[in-house]
């Protein structure tokens, strides 16, 4: 078993200290909570992870789990304006030596757009209706550059240019109405590299787009990462995506990670019993269609009352497996497996491992 420090993380677990950070981005010990009339939300509730240049990180999880409200945390967008009023965050954010949430909101809005950028699902949110694209590109870029409208402007140009849209010198004038979803959210991706961010996050940014564009769109994210070595986020629900275009992932239930490695071995040795549903679930292509996706059954858990324990406990199918009732009573904290692999479960690594490989990777 693996020793607990202090904090009750794992040890070896970036812990909230003031330990300058290993990483280009580091979250310790993250906690993101909303004061409503029913009660707290807990949103995100002590998240850990890291993440180096050049590397992708995918967030999978229910909807719900907490994954916009942490990119949001580390963009800075919940102290904004009224929300920031409703709003508890704890922990800390480090990105490049800097540490965000005791940081100045001032400090964080100029690292905003300029070392980090935000790709939503929905471009339109994040675009200004009456402006064309390129007037957009342009304040977006000047904001943080000191050069003419005319340097903006051709920067614009080469931004279309460089993420796939045709005639850019001409479509540099268009609105946001007058393209495509799939050419939006290229356009909304332009934005967001105006100023060569050294960290993208992307949230569900294909969600709402065809299965081709979406492709393309994924295609053009990984090569941009590698023409900037920037550090990635990438959110989504699609594990295909995820096996295809991460080097580590973070499972998140409840607003806390349930498991977390290498993508390789959180796929081909998954550790958590929701892994496994996650796995399950899955889209088949050598299967017909009705065969496709099984969720995991039942709902996601109560952000306000969160299950006594294990929080998968009431949806767990192993979770009388662990001896004494511990899955209701105890939190399984996150343990290191190997090679970088953490989970948060009470099953024992032979009954993980017999699981497993008797009686769910056969069926995947
Ligand atoms: N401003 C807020 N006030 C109260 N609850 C919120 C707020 N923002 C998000 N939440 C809640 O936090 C939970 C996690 O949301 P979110 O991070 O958006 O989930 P997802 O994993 O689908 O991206 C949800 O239950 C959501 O209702
Ligand atoms: S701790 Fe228990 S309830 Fe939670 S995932 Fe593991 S086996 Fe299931
Ligand atoms: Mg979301």
């Amino acid at each position: 078993m693996t020793e607990l420090s202090k904090t009750g993380a794992a040890v070896g677990e970036p812990v909230a200290t003031t330990e300058p950070p290993r990483a280009f981005l580091d979250v310790r010990d993250l906690k993101v909570h909303f004061p409503t009339d029913d009660g707290i939300v807990k949103s995100v509730d002590g998240l850990n992870f890291s993440l180096q240049k050049g590397e992708t990180l995918s967030i999978v999880g229910e909807s719900g789990s907490g994954k916009s409200v942490t990119s949001l945390a580390i963009m800075g967008l919940h102290r904004l304006g009224a929300r920031g009023k409703n709003v508890r965050m704890s922990g800390e954010i480090w990105l490049d030596g800097k540490e965000l949430i005791s940081a100045a909101p001032d400090d964080v809005r100029r690292l905003r757009g300029r070392d980090m950028a935000m790709i939503f699902q929905d471009p339109l949110s994040a675009m200004h209706p009456y402006y064309t694209i390129g007037a957009q590109i342009v304040e977006a870029y000047r904001i943080h550059n000191d050069v003419t409208k005319k340097a903006a402007k051709a920067r614009a140009v080469e931004l279309l240019d460089r993420v796939g849209i045709p005639e850019p010198a001409k479509r540099v004038d268009s609105y946001p109405h007058e393209f495509s979803g799939g050419m939006r959210q290229r356009a909304m991706i332009a934005m967001s590299l105006a100023n060569n961010p050294q960290l993208l996050i992307a949230d569900e940014p294909t969600t709402a787009l065809d299965v081709t564009v979406q492709a393309q769109i994924l295609d053009l994210i990984r090569d941009l990462q590698k023409e900037f070595e920037s550090a990635v986020v990438l959110i989504t629900h699609d594990l295909g995506v995820v096996a295809e275009i991460a080097d580590q992932v973070l499972v998140m239930y409840g607003g806390r990670c349930v498991e977390r490695g290498p993508v390789e071995q959180v796929f081909e040795a998954p550790q958590h019993p929701y892994t496994w549903g996650l796995l399950g679930s899955m889209p088949r292509i050598d299967r017909d269609q009705t065969e496709r996706l099984v969720p995991v059954k039942g709902q996601p858990p109560s952000l306000i009352n969160v299950p006594s324990g294990c929080a998968f406990h009431p949806r767990c199918p192993y979770a009388d497996v662990p001896k004494g009732g511990v899955t209701r009573t105890e939190r399984p904290e996150l343990r290191l497996a190997e090679g970088g692999h953490w989970s948060a479960c009470h099953l024992s690594p032979e009954d993980r491992t017999r699981i497993w490989t008797e009686e769910i990777a056969p069926k995947l």
